[in-house]
């Protein structure tokens, strides 16, 4: 039988491109998404290439929906070998200025969403004996950023909590954990979330302003100069990802690119791939 993938956020960008490369490389996708409307794309490229993935409706903050999703797949294979926590959003506003529906919002969706779908898949992982979990967290889910700081730290906290999984259900249960690192992608990720700000007007006016000016100032520089090394399209991550899924022992932290290694250094050179810090844990611990 076919090892199955369920993959989740794939309407578009990375977790497009994964249910594909997947499906391509002899995996049973599931490929779940919160609006069934946006398949088109999916279903058309699933007929044309004659693509074993199947589309299910999952939406990351919906209990439900997550509970349902995983039980047809249960049904129908018995197991569940791989989930992806690839869903979330970009956001781009100060603390200040967001509402706590905004705050509420970006952390369920980044956050509680991977935590949410972790929760429901490792029951099925743990009976197993064999599963693993890949979350797509970020750059900054290692290193905080201006105006990203909801987004950041809600990325940290998927880091933590996979990094406190790594350090009991991988020996326990055979269930590995990583998390894949990604910097800028070429989706509409970044360009929506700082779109969002501007179009309503959230920062116009105040002490913000400038800073965020500088900021944006930064970031066009930033992308002409070096637009090959910054961004990586949708494909290149979902095949760090694949890696990721077909190694033996894959690490705790995977950064997707040179660009994103050498962003994050100060912060991951006395344990690049989190190997130690799991290990030391494990010891002073267990
Ligand atoms: N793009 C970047 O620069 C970048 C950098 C570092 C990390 N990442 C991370 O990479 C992952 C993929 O992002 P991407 O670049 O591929 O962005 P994207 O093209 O915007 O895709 C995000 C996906 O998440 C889905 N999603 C949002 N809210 C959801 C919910 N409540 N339930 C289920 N699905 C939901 C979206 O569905 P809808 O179409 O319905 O909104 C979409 O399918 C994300 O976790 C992101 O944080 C992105």
């Amino acid at each position: 039988m076919k090892k199955n993938v369920i993959i989740t956020g794939t309407s578009t960008g990375v977790g497009f491109e994964s249910a594909i490369l997947f499906a391509n490389n002899g995996f049973k996708v599931y490929a779940t998404m919160r609006d069934l409307k946006k398949a088109d794309t999916l279903k058309s490229k699933i007929k044309t290439d004659n693509l074993d993935i199947e589309i299910l409706s999952l939406d990351v903050t919906n209990i439900e929906s997550i509970n349902l999703a995983l039980d047809t797949i249960i049904n129908q294979d018995g197991k569940i070998d791989i989930l992806v926590n690839n869903a979330g959003a970009g956001f781009a506003k100060t603390t200040e200025q967001s509402s706590i529906e905004e705050i509420k919002w970006v952390t369920e969706v980044n956050y509680l969403g991977a935590v949410y779908c972790t929760k429901a898949a490792l029951p099925f992982m743990r009976k197993q004996k064999t599963g693993q979990i890949i979350s797509i967290t970020s750059i900054g889910g290692l290193v905080g950023q201006p105006f990203n700081e909801l987004y950041c730290g809600a990325k940290f906290g998927v880091e933590g909590f996979m990094e406190g999984l790594a350090t009991y259900v991988s020996d326990a249960f055979n269930i590995k954990i990583t998390c894949v690192e990604p910097g800028g992608i070429a989706t509409e990720f970044m360009t929506s979330a700082i779109g969002k700000t501007v179009v309503e007007g959230q920062l116009s006016t105040g002490e913000y302003l400038p800073i965020f000016e500088r900021y944006m100032a930064g970031n066009q520089k930033r992308a002409k100069e070096g637009k090959e090394q910054v961004y990586q399209t949708a494909l290149e991550v979902a095949e760090v990802i694949l890696n990721v899924a077909k190694m033996e022992k894959p690490p705790l932290r995977v950064r997707t690119s040179k660009w994103a290694e050498k962003f994050c250094e100060l912060k991951t050179q006395a344990d690049p791939d989190g190997t130690k810090i799991v290990n030391q844990i494990k010891e002073s611990f267990l």
